[in-house]
């Protein structure tokens, strides 16, 4: 496979700048200056076996593909406030007093653009720095100029988007989702099942820029942006960050599975008090979530296959909006399993996590291997790309994987395939025969 070289910079677009993209923003400075290391990044700290075990080539994933360097990084975002990236961080809370004033200018200086919002799709929020007019088209191709323009004022050579804005409210994939036609047509007639999410995304595509999505709102999950990517030769990845509960979900549950443990119930509940949270106090936008949350443990487990194991499993998931926790999110999970001859157990997890420390490497990783996929020429849906969300998009033909451990495997042979490495299947019989 043909990798074309990181050539100049790499202009990054945040659809958000809320607690995760502030994070990011931060952390990436931080890292660029060595005063922080880059923990929880595959791309920045991540090694990958290569060939034998007797030949100990185990090189880091950034030495062994062409990724952006950090340096090359040039930051745009939209937000539907006008604070810039020191306010907004400094209202999500997330990171310490001293460290803001650290990273102070560099955050300073991402100024957002006017979002494209409308309160139906996220009701919680009333955004005060949005684009006029009430054409979806015109709003299509506004941020279409915008995109250009950022491109030629970072002097940015290619572009990769993520969507790191709130979740929006629940739409169910319809016709008017079914080709780029009848999207279009969508687009001119204000179709009210095309959110600004799809907006922001049609618009990158039209524009030559792959896209991430770390919400779980349909956004390119559609067959007309599916079919637009592939068009367009561009990479897509998505749908809602993995990180705190359902990742300790996707980490235990193959485990249950592998030992074969049956499982009677599994009671996730979670407080936290950022606008995350907020937006999500909202049924309709907490809809979208739960989808997303609760299709994991099927998945992993497998019930048509396990009846008698995981066949009567009760999965629930709440999140509580509890404004005095901001982003240090507390998950509980209670776990019913069951052992040799049906023997009841349990498990209690107590996760006090913080949620944008754990979502701002996956956001650096899918803009350096976005970028990547999108150098090798891999176009559409990059399922590989799968170990970073809730709900991987994944072909229509298949299921979507959800264990964290084949998705990791999977992760990585793509990149051996890349680079014409041979695949690592652990069979291991050449020590032996
Ligand atoms: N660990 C995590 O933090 C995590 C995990 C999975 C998914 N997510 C998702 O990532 C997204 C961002 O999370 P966050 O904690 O940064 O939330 P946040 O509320 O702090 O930030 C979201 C930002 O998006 C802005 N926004 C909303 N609609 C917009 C629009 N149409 N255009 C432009 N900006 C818009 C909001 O004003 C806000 O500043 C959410 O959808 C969340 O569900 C987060």
């Amino acid at each position: 496979m043909e990798i074309e070289q990181p050539k100049g910079r790499l202009g990054v677009l945040l659809v958000g700048l809320g607690a995760v993209s502030t994070t990011f923003i931060a952390g990436l400075h931080m890292v660029r200056k060595g005063i922080r290391p880059a923990f929880g990044s595959l791309t920045q700290m991540g090694t990958i076996r290569l060939g034998m075990r007797t030949e100990s080539r185990s090189p880091f994933i950034k030495d062994f593909v062409p990724l952006a360097n950090l340096d090359d990084l040039v930051i745009g975002a939209w937000d539907i406030f006008p604070d810039n990236g020191y306010e907004a961080a400094k209202k999500a809370g997330v990171i310490n007093p001293e460290d803001l004033e650290v990273c102070r200018k560099d955050l300073e200086s991402t100024l957002p653009m006017k979002g494209v919002f409308q309160r139906d799709y996220v009701k919680k929020l009333d955004g005060t720095y949005i684009k006029g007019g009430n054409s979806k088209w015109e709003w299509a191709e506004k941020l279409r100029e915008e995109i250009r323009e950022f491109k030629t004022r970072a002097k940015a050579n290619r572009l990769v988007m993520v969507w790191c804005a709130s979740t929006e409210v629940y739409l169910k994939e319809s016709p008017v989702h079914n080709s780029i036609e009848s999207f279009e047509a969508g687009l001119k007639s204000n179709d009210p099942l095309i959110s600004p999410s799809m907006i922001y995304a049609y618009a990158a595509l039209m524009e030559g820029v792959p896209i991430a999505n770390g919400a779980p709102n349909l956004t390119t999950d559609i067959l007309a942006l599916e079919n637009l990517a592939e068009a367009k030769g561009l990479p897509i990845t998505g749908k809602d960050f993995k990180t705190g509960q359902t990742l300790m979900k996707t980490i235990l549950a193959p485990g249950f599975k592998a030992r074969l443990l049956g499982l009677h119930g599994w009671f996730s509940t979670n407080i936290l008090g950022n606008r995350d949270g907020e937006v999500l106090d909202d049924p309709e936008s907490f809809k979208t979530k739960e989808e997303s949350k609760l299709g994991v443990l099927d998945f992993i487990l497998q019930p048509k296959l396990y009846p008698d194991l995981y066949g009567d499993l009760y999965h629930k998931v709440r999140i509580n909006y509890y404004p005095p926790r901001g982003d240090n999110k507390e998950g509980w999970d209670n776990i019913d399993i069951f052992g040799w001859m049906g023997y009841p157990m349990q498990i209690k997890i107590d996760f006090l996590c913080r949620d944008s420390i754990l979502a701002a490497p996956i956001v650096l990783d899918l803009i350096l291997f976005l970028d990547l996929a999108q150098r090798s020429g891999m176009k559409g849906i990059q399922e590989w790309l799968s170990f970073y969300f809730k709900s991987p998009m994944h072909s229509r033909t298949v299921y979507p994987e959800h264990d964290l451990f084949i998705q990791l495997m999977k992760l990585k042979n793509t990149l051996r395939w890349l680079k014409g490495e041979e695949l690592i299947t652990h069979l291991g019989r050449e020590y032996y025969d």
